[in-house]
């Protein structure tokens, strides 16, 4: 078992069942000129977003972690017209070409990049007081995932979808004495969720084009 056969089983899903969409083509295209680290999620994750944002009838979406914004774009590209969706991200650089990428895409909703760290975007948001968020995906740095998580509590109502990447880490997940702060926030994150009654939900692992990692995808129950 190896990369290049998952990569070609994910070829060959994709090809059966993504139509070849030009805004998400050229935003990657548009982010790999850029430079950007080829780290964002594979085009059938980004469909599985797409889905679950129909699923819930996704209206407010909050993503921490634009990169170039692909997955940004099967977000808005799922929720209900004229929805609002937010994505916070820390370097100017992804912040601008994901703000040209999401501006190309023409979504039907009102899209906003908002820059700077999420640590501090995330109170922000949560003082502005607006309409709690239906799906909140959580993407950014690992180590902050559970802060990161604790605001989507608050940020969220019964129902929403709470959704983490990342949380195998070529299986480094389960290294109960792991130096790499990274895995770390990944274990104190699933800790927290596995005690927080106010959430029940799953994690599975993954492997494709974008190797061996893992999601987690939470319902927001009370
Ligand atoms: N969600 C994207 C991939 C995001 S990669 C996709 O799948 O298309 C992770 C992103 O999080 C990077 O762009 C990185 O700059 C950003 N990031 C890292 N630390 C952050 C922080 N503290 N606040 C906001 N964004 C952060
Ligand atoms: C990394 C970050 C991601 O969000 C991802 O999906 C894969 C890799 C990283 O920082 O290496
Ligand atoms: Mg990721």
């Amino acid at each position: 078992m190896s990369q290049e056969l998952w990569t070609a089983v994910d070829s060959y899903f994709n090809e059966l069942l993504l139509p070849p969409d030009p805004a998400l083509e050229s935003a990657l295209a548009a982010s790999a000129d850029g430079g950007l680290p080829d780290i964002q999620v594979a085009p059938n994750q980004g469909k599985l977003l797409w889905l679950l944002a129909k699923l819930i009838g996704a209206k407010h979406v909050l993503e921490v972690g634009t990169l170039g914004g692909y997955s940004t774009i099967w977000l808005g590209k799922g929720m209900l017209p004229k929805g609002r969706l937010i994505t916070l991200e820390i370097d100017p650089k992804h912040m601008e070409i994901a703000a040209e990428n999401i501006a190309n895409a023409q979504l039907p909703v009102l899209a906003e990049v908002r820059g700077g760290s999420a640590l501090d975007l995330l109170p922000a948001l949560h003082a502005e007081g607006g309409e709690p968020f239906d799906l909140v995906f959580i993407d950014a740095d690992k180590v902050n995932t559970p802060t990161y998580f604790e605001w989507a509590l608050k940020l969220t109502h019964v129902g929403s979808l709470i959704i983490v990447d990342n949380v195998v880490r070529k299986g480094a997940v389960i290294e109960t004495d792991t130096t790499d702060p990274n895995v770390q926030g990944i274990r104190r994150f699933l800790e927290m969720a596995a005690n927080e009654p106010r959430v029940t939900g799953t994690a599975f692992q993954t492997v494709g084009s974008k190797g061996y990692d893992g999601l987690s995808i939470f319902l927001v129950t009370g």
